[in-house]
């Protein structure tokens, strides 16, 4: 076949009828009616059928063959469907094939989960991928990747990264592409390092993010850089994160945050205007604090209400000693208030699910609920409060009927803020309070440029963004703390989808901020030497930002994970199924890398592993000291037998063991229940129990 001729399968329409064509892609379904054989049959463009008649004798017998995920060619007319065999679900649904020709290019094995999403008659139902394994979709990604809802996502995703591309042109920016074998970027997360064969004992980093490199494209006066770009990093894994990710990252000279204010929003409504959504602008603006107050986090979810309330100052005198005694150790009480749920948050809700459980659950040690009814409070502490107190809680929380107000006491104001962060969201799914299809971006501002820990201080974002004052002194920790950052984070949705900074173009600033950080001058020069000194050669003022494009294409395509819009990403362990990446390697290569030699690994730390404790945990079992010696023999004769095997010829005969199972480390013993395993003694450390289970951490997704 000449393939200039093809046409996609998904293109054909009407006015084709009568039109002879050249069609190649997948058998996606095929049905079978006797006297006609029906296929789908299905490319990138799309699905289109195509009927195979007995009259035809071989062709009709050679599509008799056809299995599903066959690849084939078609030759044939488009014809009209017969009146009621249409099917909407098609784009090509009102016509279909009359095959004159067929040639199978090559044959499928039997697929392991089904490919097909589109029936073959109205409204019949498919079974599609709902309940295959992620993993094995995964494995099988060359499969998976052709469902056309999987094929949309990668088609749209490039879209969207288009539509920033030629957008971010039209503004004088260029693409510049900087280096992923490095230096370590400070961006908070673990690097992946590579180690180096001509420089034994020294590393690579794979970069996670290119902070520094499009900070020297400024000093490099290149004023206008943006790239798509790989970030590693090696942080624990949450839904939204992938190892390896995408960010379109952006950097610009002589500008201010009004400047990427300005820019980001275009950006952001160009690429959601990819998939039909319109975004407001001028996107809203919220600083940390109030972010932090009114909504627990600094990632808001604006698309409904239920802010947070201050209400510390409401029981400075109370009789109910647990407010008194929290707030007598500089604790802090806040809240929030539910309208009109009421009936929802019974009593009995609101006592033994959120007080007992859910709350505890977000770190919180207790929740107090009080419901309105009769313009009074109703819960089972009320009457510790005098009317005084009673009535400002309804004003504080302009309580009408039917409201419910949750209210959590901390000595800790972060947890107080976290607990209720997290309680706002749980109740927001939960009472069904947030619009679907709504999307409220937000600017938060105002970050604070460092953060206390136990060692000293942290950047909240890194260390080269600009403080809001220059006059700070490197040695007065309360004033360190005080000061605010010039850093944006771009939310949308409650999800951060990018965040940047206006830089530090000043040396001087830039070593105070390292004094700061209490890094002495030689860890500077040894960590970012060669950027610190960049500084000192006439460096423009600059910022930028980065977006998260997984997570900016998955919120645009309404995508369950950002997994589903990445060709080929890691699973919830960091592993990739189809490569079984990562893996071990050979002894040679180590060596070779100098990492290793004589089969000893020699990276310093790494301790020799006692090979019985080692199986005993692995295999979660149990033994007595006086069973050692018998294990450790056995240990070492499996390690030996492992051993000789390596040596075995590659065609030798498998052999198989003749023995019985049994209980071969203590023979005459049957396996028996260890008296103290009872579930509840069991369960007797658990946090919480219920109906005979206990309950473990949250498992996001
Ligand atoms: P930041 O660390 O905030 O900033 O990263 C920018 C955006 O990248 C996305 N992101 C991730 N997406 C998927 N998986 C991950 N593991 C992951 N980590 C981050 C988020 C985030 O908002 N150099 C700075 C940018 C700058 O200052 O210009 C930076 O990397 O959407």
């Amino acid at each position: 076949m000449d393939y200039r001729k093809r046409t996609g399968c998904g293109k054909l329409r009407p006015a084709d009828i009568g039109r002879e064509v050249c069609l190649a892609g997948w058998v996606d379904a095929r049905r079978d009616h006797g006297d006609l054989l029906f296929i789908h049959l299905r490319d990138i463009s799309g699905i289109v059928q195509v009927v195979f008649n007995v009259q035809a004798g071989s062709l009709y017998e050679a599509a008799g063959r056809l299995k599903e995920e066959y690849c084939v060619l078609i030759t044939g007319q488009v014809v009209r469907r017969l009146e009621g065999t249409e099917n909407p679900a098609l784009e090509t649904g009102d016509i279909e094939i009359k095959a004159a020709g067929l040639e199978i290019i090559s044959a499928s094995k039997t697929p392991p989960f089904p490919i097909s999403e589109k029936a073959m008659t109205a409204g019949a139902s498919v079974k599609g991928t709902e309940g295959v394994e992620e993993d094995l979709r995964l494995q099988y990604r060359y499969l998976d990747l052709r469902r056309p809802s999987l094929q949309k996502h990668l088609v749209n995703r490039y879209r969207i990264i288009k539509a920033a591309r030629d957008f971010l042109d039209s503004r004088g920016f260029i693409e510049v592409e900087t280096p992923t074998l490095t230096r370590s970027t400070p961006e908070g997360a673990r690097d992946y390092l590579v180690p180096s064969r001509l420089h034994p004992g020294n590393f690579y980093a794979l970069p996670q993010s290119p902070q520094l490199f499009k900070q020297l494209l400024m000093v490099g006066g290149l004023e206008r850089y943006f790239q798509v770009v790989r970030c590693y990093r090696d942080e624990d894994l949450r839904p939204n994160r992938q190892p390896e990710f995408t960010q379109l990252d952006l950097e610009a000279s002589f500008i201010d945050e009004e400047f990427i204010y300005e820019l980001m929003e275009e950006a952001l409504v160009r690429m959601f205007a990819v998939a039909g959504i319109s975004l407001p602008r001028p996107f809203p603006r919220i600083s940390y604090r109030e972010a932090m107050e009114t909504t627990g986090t600094d990632r808001p979810d604006l698309r409904f209400d239920l802010r947070l309330v201050e209400a510390t100052d409401l029981f400075r005198n109370t009789g109910y000693a647990i407010f008194r005694k929290i707030i007598g150790q500089g604790g802090r009480i806040k809240g929030l208030i539910v309208r009109g749920k009421s009936e929802i948050l019974s009593k009995n809700v609101l006592q033994n699910e959120y007080a007992r459980e859910i709350v505890p659950g977000f770190g919180a040690k207790g929740m107090t609920w009080m419901r309105v009814a009769g313009g009074k409070l109703e819960s089972n502490i009320v009457q510790f409060f005098n009317p005084g107190e009673q009535q400002a809680i309804l004003e504080r929380f302009q309580a009408e009927d039917g409201s419910v107000i949750m209210m959590i006491a901390d000595t800790s104001s972060e947890t107080v803020l976290s607990a209720l962060g997290q309680l706002r969201l749980h109740l927001a799914r939960r009472l069904e309070l947030i619009p679907g299809n709504k999307y409220h971006p937000v600017w938060v501002t105002g970050f604070p440029l460092f953060e206390a820990t136990e060692a000293g201080l942290t950047s909240k974002h890194h260390p080269f963004t600009a403080p809001d004052r220059t006059d700070f002194d490197p040695a007065d920790r309360p004033g360190l703390l005080s000061l605010n950052s010039r850093a944006y984070d771009l939310v949308v949705n409650g999800e951060e989808l990018g965040g940047g900074s206006i830089r530090i173009n000043d040396a001087r600033v830039q070593r105070r901020i390292f004094q700061a950080l209490d890094l002495s001058e030689a860890e500077v020069e040894e960590k970012f030497g060669f950027f610190v000194r960049a500084l000192d050669y006439g460096t423009p003022p600059h910022g930028g930002l980065a977006l998260g494009l997984d997570r900016v294409a998955s919120m645009i395509l309404g995508t369950a994970s950002i997994r589903d819009v990445i060709a080929f990403p890691k699973n919830r362990s960091a592993v990739c199924p189809l490569t079984q990446a990562p893996a071990p390697v050979t002894p040679e290569q180590l060596a070779e890398l100098h990492l290793a030699g004589e089969g000893e690994l020699k990276i310093s730390g790494r301790r020799e592993e006692d090979p019985v404790k080692r199986l005993a945990w692995v295999s979660r079992l149990g033994y007595e000291e006086s069973e050692r010696n018998e294990l450790k023999k056995a240990v070492e004769a499996a390690a030996d037998l492992a051993g000789r095997i390596e040596k075995l010829p590659a065609d030798a005969e498998p052999v198989y063991s003749p023995s019985r199972p049994g209980n071969r480390m203590r023979p005459g013993r049957t396996a028996s229940k260890y008296p103290g395993v009872e579930k509840k003694d069991l369960f007797r450390n658990a946090p919480a129990v219920k109906n005979g289970h206990f309950k473990v951490a949250n498992i996001l997704e």
